[in-house]
């Protein structure tokens, strides 16, 4: 079967379109939206907003690029949940709309399944190694930090959950302590490189079994910070590299110990991580020096794969289509994920 499918991501503040010949990517189109960066935060309102502008420009722009007529496309995908209610909405309502225009096959997505596969993404005339099941797959993003047990393109268990923050938002709140715009991930990363991670230590969550927690890291975070500035109003500008390294060194810690407790429990040496948190360069790091050790085939996404992209959904939508799972026009977004 030869398949041309667009794909359609819209869950959060990024609106990206994607066209994929079965698993090969043509195109990946993504507009970010910078007006979140006044609010230290995404506004959902303005993030709708900004999806209903994007949308139609977007997927032109991905269908040229990959040189695929509309008429062409065996399947519209697209990200049904979880995510905010609003940006969903614009996605999902797209999708059904130009479906029903063209006749053309639905599949909804979710989007922690796109992350999951995003390791399946094959670009044009790429060499790729794939994992193979049953893999292990951290999820590290803005909403989610989970350890997947991935059986197959369809099977996936969740063994390991936070029990409050993501990483993501861990990294996006100690920018916003240090006076980093949002979203701060790449910020902290960035200023981390010239610093020295060892200089401050923070508390580790103690937390059992495969889970995480980053709330109360984030407090001490900013106890600290506090702390310090009372002391010195310039403890910010003058320390921001070691601060930034040795937060970031903190839940890069905890992250790595978790994924190794994992794999030991398990047995499974296929490793993948996912989501806009294993875009960090110090994450990727540690992992490849665990590597040999652990014994491990380990996959690291390219950062445009990491944060949020419809080659992912487009890809994820392919897997789909092959095992004939089909959406029809009563599909509505779902705003949490119902991943077991
Ligand atoms: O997967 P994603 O694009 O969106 C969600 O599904 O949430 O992840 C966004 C998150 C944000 O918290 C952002 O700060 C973080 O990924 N992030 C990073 C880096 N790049 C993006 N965190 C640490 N280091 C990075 N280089
Ligand atoms: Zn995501």
């Amino acid at each position: 079967m030869n398949l041309f499918i667009l794909g359609i991501e819209s869950s959060c503040d990024d609106t990206s379109a994607a066209v994929v010949n079965n698993n090969v990517l043509l195109s990946n189109v993504i507009a970010n939206q910078d007006i979140h960066k006044n609010y230290g935060g995404v506004v959902p309102e303005y993030a709708s907003r900004a999806h209903q502008i994007s949308i139609v420009p977007v997927i032109d722009e991905a269908l040229q690029k990959a040189n695929v007529q509309k008429n062409q496309l065996s399947a519209i995908a697209f990200t049904r949940g979880p995510g905010l209610l609003g940006s969903l909405l614009v996605g999902t309502s797209f999708a059904k709309a130009m479906s029903l225009a063209l006749a053309t096959t639905l599949v909804e997505v979710d989007h922690l399944q796109a992350h999951i596969l995003s390791h399946f993404i094959v670009e044009q005339g790429e060499e790729k190694l794939l994992p193979q099941f049953p893999y292990l797959c951290l999820i590290v993003s803005g909403g989610h930090t989970r350890i997947i047990l991935v059986k197959s393109y369809y099977s996936f268990e969740v063994i390991g959950n936070t029990i409050d923050d993501a990483a993501g938002e861990a990294f996006d709140k100690a920018a916003k302590i240090l006076g980093l715009p949002y979203p701060g991930g790449q910020m902290i990363d960035m200023n981390a490189k010239s610093g020295d991670p060892l200089k401050y230590s923070f508390p580790e969550p103690k937390i059992g079994d495969l889970d995480f927690s980053f709330s109360g890291l984030k407090t001490s975070f900013l106890y600290f910070v506090r702390d310090n500035l009372r002391k010195n109003p310039d403890f910010i500008q003058q320390n921001l590299a070691d601060l930034s390294a040795s937060i970031q060194q903190t839940i890069v810690s905890v992250l790595v110990k978790k994924l190794k407790q994992a794999s030991l429990q398990t047995g499974i040496r296929q490793i993948a991580i996912s989501g806009g948190v294993s875009a960090n360069s110090a994450l990727r790091n540690a992992l490849l020096n665990e590597k040999d050790t652990m014994n491990w085939s380990l996959f690291l996404p390219k950062a445009v794969f990491s944060t949020d992209n419809a080659a992912m959904v487009a890809v994820a939508g392919y897997y789909k289509f092959l095992n004939n799972e089909f959406a029809d026009q009563h599909s509505t977004p779902y705003t949490r994920s119902n991943m077991p």
